[in-house]
């Protein structure tokens, strides 16, 4: 089955704080954005990427990439918009294609490291996402900063994306979690919820979300490493 991106660029960066959402921003010559979909269209046997944006007069023109772009309506939720974009997955491109999603703001992503879980997934038809073992120890605490438990670190991985499975199992997760009310920050979590397994595949550092704007030198550095 074919493998699709979906990449949810909805977010308007409450958290961000700058005067556009983070992945309007520019780096060098181009957005947030336009590098992500870069990377991602350079990534082999990708057939096309669905673009989920809030305003789809801001979803600019694609045109030039080696794959299709479709710009698709997103919602309040980063979990709506990704439910958005699963919906024209599979209503256009069947349900069994798989579904790559990868936050508009992780410009830093490396096409090998896409390769290996495309390959992962393709050989054992099971749903993974790329991730990386914490490097430092883990605390829970109260909302005073109060720590309540130390969590052991081997057993602690940090979630990256592109996170995949297929479009229609996860459309059906994200839907059942969001009838539960549960808090999906990723894909990984609505899968796990339903009982679907979810393999990790080691990332890279690169693969950072630019959260903050004191990120900027460090995203702008790793984007002049051309990997
Ligand atoms: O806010 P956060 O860093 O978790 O956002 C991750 C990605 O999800 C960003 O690329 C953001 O644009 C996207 N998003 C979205 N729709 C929302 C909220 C976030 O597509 N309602």
């Amino acid at each position: 089955s074919p493998f699709w991106a979906v990449v949810p660029a909805a977010g308007t960066g409450r958290r961000f704080g700058a005067d556009q959402p983070k992945q309007f921003v520019r780096i060098g010559e181009q957005s947030v954005l336009a590098h992500t979909l870069q990377r991602l269209a350079a990534v082999p046997g990708l057939a096309g990427i669905v673009l989920v944006v809030a305003d789809l007069a801001d979803a600019g023109d694609w045109s030039q990439l080696a794959v299709p772009v479709v710009a698709v309506r997103g919602g309040a939720e980063r979990a709506d918009s990704v439910m958005a974009g699963l919906y024209w997955l599979v209503a256009e491109q069947g349900p069994d294609c798989w579904a790559l999603v990868h936050d508009a703001a992780r410009p830093g992503v490396r096409v090998a490291d896409v390769v290996t879980l495309m390959d992962y997934c393709a050989a054992h038809d099971l749903g993974a996402i790329l991730a990386l073992p914490a490097r430092d120890t883990i605390k829970t605490a109260d909302a005073g900063a109060m720590v309540l438990e130390t969590l052991p670190r081997d057993s602690i991985w940090l979630a990256q994306t592109p996170q995949c499975f297929r479009a229609d199992q996860l459309l059906r997760a994200l839907k059942e979690a969001a009838e539960q009310g549960l808090p999906v920050t990723d894909e990984a979590s609505a899968m796990q919820a339903v009982g679907e397994p979810v393999q990790l595949i080691r990332g890279h550092w690169h693969n950072t979300k630019l959260t903050e704007p004191e990120d900027f030198p460090l995203i702008e550095w790793i984007l002049s490493q051309h990997d």
